[in-house]
């Protein structure tokens, strides 16, 4: 049987440990499904880019922002039509990337694109998810990969886990502890697209 592969694009800005989680499962073939791999930093001294070259083999490519978005996003599109990451056939994981896409760009890949956060959305958004649930006091807080849409953070949510807050804990700890379950949960969630079992169904992602 004939089935058409997902190229995937992982796009970093720093260290890439869920970059890392998830090319590690790929050489180990616990996601199948996956063609072309490339990951893209916007950040030239990001250290997964270095990671997915040396340790991965996989193809790397660095497109610097500027102020002007436009020249960013055409760029992009132009890198990832190199390696055949459509619109039809491609996958898009944000990995700690940290610059915002513009609404034509994610609506040309729309419900192909997932990020992964550190809290269990909608709850702190943004920058240091983790300290703002130390501060706010919460007893459980989480992680969460979700499709991305127009806004920061947000889109239709996919899968979350949730990471019980310990009194000891500080910044540090807490952060380690979720990113463990971070990279267990985008793992799960991009075989769940690889076998096309994800729907969208307004701003529920519903399996099938
Ligand atoms: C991760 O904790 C990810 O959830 C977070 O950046 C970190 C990147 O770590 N992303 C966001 O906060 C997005 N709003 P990594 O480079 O080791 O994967």
């Amino acid at each position: 049987m004939f089935v058409e592969l997902i190229n995937l694009a992982i796009m970093i800005s720093g260290r890439g440990s869920n970059m890392k989680a998830i090319l590690e499962s790929i050489k180990r073939g616990n996601v199948a499904g996956i063609g072309n791999v490339l990951v893209i930093s916007n950040k030239q001294d990001a250290l997964g880019l270095e990671i997915a070259e040396n340790e991965y083999g996989v193809k790397t490519t660095t497109l610097l922002s500027n102020k002007n978005d436009k020249p960013f996003e055409s760029r992009l599109i132009n890198e990832l039509k190199k390696d055949n990451i459509g619109p039809h056939n491609g996958l898009i994981c944000l990995a700690g990337f940290m610059k915002i896409l513009s609404p034509s760009f994610v609506e040309l890949y729309k419900h192909r694109i997932m990020n992964v956060h550190p809290s269990l959305l909608p709850s702190f958004k943004g920058l240091h998810a983790q300290k703002q649930a130390l501060l706010a006091g919460v007893k459980v807080t989480g992680c969460t990969v979700h499709f991305v849409d127009n806004g920061v953070d947000t889109g239709p949510i996919i899968l979350q886990h949730p990471v019980r807050v310990y009194d000891n804990d500080d910044e540090l700890s807490l952060s380690e502890r979720i990113l463990l379950k971070e990279h267990e949960i985008y793992i799960k969630a991009i075989k769940l697209f690889t076998q096309k079992q994800l729907l969208v169904v307004e701003n529920r992602v519903i399996q099938i």
